[in-house]
Order: structure tokens, then sequence, then C-alpha cells
């Protein structure tokens, strides 16, 4: 199974910088997030991982090349976003790489913090069911609004619907940027392309598209979600990750006491 990696978004949440630099690139404290990513789908065991690359984010290349040595960097290839619609299209230019079978997707600007590997855990339950693997995390009610939510069917895994963005939901679990996905879903954003006009091809919409013919399952995922495509997310991952590391735990933590500190005697309430 080959895993697919887009990474050729404007990343506009996080302009200035991602001007000339592509979001997957800022460190977390010094490792760029597509570092992370690569690495995740690497220790997965798939055969290829293929990166999608824009103009504006090609140096993401240059760097995978320098950062993995030749037994990793050789599975590691590199496609141009041919497709100028958004994610959907993103993905869809990797169709003919991903050779019509099921394959893997990871999006380089969610990174998760813990003890299993985050896309390992969907591919036991698409061997085991045959179908597509939704990964999720639990997200709060006021959160549902950021993301694209899923709705199940009553007691089971199965997803029912998708809802992007939704202003009120019944549902907790948020997709999470780990997929496995039948090549079905190429058909779908296809479809979807032929009836666009312009805008975005929204994977969302594809995949509720895909539900009309395959039934599509949910596995809520281990671990520490962080969207490092925003501002407040990426300095969370930074702040966690620091606190992760033997070298930096220590005095990160004695500066957040002090932090704390200092807004409580100055009267904050959130303190
Ligand atoms: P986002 O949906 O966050 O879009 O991308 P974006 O354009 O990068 O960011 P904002 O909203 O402008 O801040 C989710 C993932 O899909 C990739 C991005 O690189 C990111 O990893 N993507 C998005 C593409 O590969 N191509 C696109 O055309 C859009």
């Amino acid at each position: 199974m080959k895993a697919v990696i887009p990474a050729a978004g404007n990343g506009t949440r996080l302009s200035p910088a991602t001007k000339v630099l592509p979001k997957e690139m800022f460190p977390l404290i010094d490792t760029p997030a597509i570092h992370m990513v690569v690495e995740e789908a690497l220790s997965a065991g798939f055969d290829e991982v293929i990166v999608v690359i824009s103009g504006v984010t090609s140096i993401i290349k240059p760097y995978l090349r320098k950062a993995f040595e030749d037994d990793k960097r050789g599975k590691i290839r590199f496609l141009v976003q041919d497709e100028p619609y958004g994610l959907g299209g993103a993905v869809l230019s990797a169709s003919k790489a991903v050779n019509g079978e099921p394959f893997a997707l990871l999006l380089p600007d969610e990174i998760f913090l813990g003890d299993t590997v985050a896309i390992t855990q969907l591919i036991e339950a698409h061997y085991v069911k045959g179908a597509s693997v939704i990964g999720a995390s639990f997200v709060e009610e006021d959160e549902v609004s950021r993301y694209g939510m899923i709705i199940l069917e009553p007691g089971l895994n199965r997803v029912a619907a998708f809802e992007e963005k939704p202003t009120a939901t019944t549902s907790r679990q948020a997709m999470s940027g780990r997929y496995i996905l039948t090549p079905g879903i190429f058909i779908c954003l296809q479809k979807m392309k032929n009836n666009n006009h312009g805008g975005e091809i929204s994977l969302t919409d594809a995949l509720n598209l895909l539900l009309e013919d395959e039934s599509i399952e949910m596995i809520e995922l281990e671990g520490n979600r962080f969207d490092v495509g925003n501002k407040l997310g990426y300095l969370m991952a930074n702040i966690e990750m620091g606190l992760r590391r033997p070298d930096l735990n220590g005095a990160l933590k004695q500066y957040l006491m002090e932090v704390r500190e200092r807004l409580i005697a100055r009267g904050d309430e959130h303190a």
C-alpha cells in the first residue's frame, strides 16, 4: 500500500511566513511537520510515500532528500499538484501514482503525539473490514464548527454521514487527517471536478459521495492531535513537544510555572 501526503496548500492561516515558507516546513522545535509525518508513514511500513507539492512548497523536496538516509529516501516520491482545486485536487493528482489500490492519506498539518503511530491504527481495521477507514478525534461542542464531523450509524463504527464545519451537530468525532481510502474516492473526486465551476473540490463532499456506494468505518485515534496549520495549534504542539523532550522538559516546565504565577499576580482570571 502507498501513502499520499498532500503538501501543496497555500497555508494562508499562517501568513505572512507562508508567503515563502510552506506551513509543512514550520519546525516543531527543530523538526518540520512534514518530516514528522513522512517518518510516521515510513514507520507504518508503506511501500512508497508520495508527497504532493506545488511551486510555492517545492522547498519540501530538497529538505526531505537531505533529511532522510538512503534506505528511507528511496521510498519518498514527489508529485506536483496538477489539479488546482484545493485538497480534493491534491488527492486527485495522486490517482495515477496510486494505481487503483487502496491507499493511506496523511495530512501533514495534523500531527499526533502518542505511543502508537496514528496511521498504523487504521491499517488493521481496513484489512478486517475491507473498507475505507477514517481516523477521528474527540472534540468539544464549541470546536465542531472548525472540523469535518463524523455522524455514525447508531451503535456502530460505520459512518452515516460527514458534515463539513457544522454550526451545531450531535457528533463529537472530528476527522483527523488520517485516512485509508479505497480507489473509489478518485471516481467521486473526478465526478465533482466535472461538475465544478472553478472552486475547491471538498474531500468531505467526495467522502459523502463515496458513502452512496461503499461503507466507511471510523476509528477513534489514540494520542494527542494538534492542528499545526493554525497559530494556536502550532504553538500548543511546540509546548507539548518541549514537555516531552528530556533536554527541554525541566527548564520549560519551570518557565511555564513562572508565566502562570505572573498571570495570577496580574489578576488574570484564566490563569
Ligand atoms: P488546508 O485545507 O488546511 O488548506 O490543507 P491550506 O490552503 O493549506 O491552508 P489554509 O486554509 O490556507 O490556511 C490541508 C492539507 O492539504 C494540503 C495542505 O498542504 C495541507 O497539508 N493541500 C491543500 C494541498 O496539498 N493542496 C491544496 O490545494 C490545498
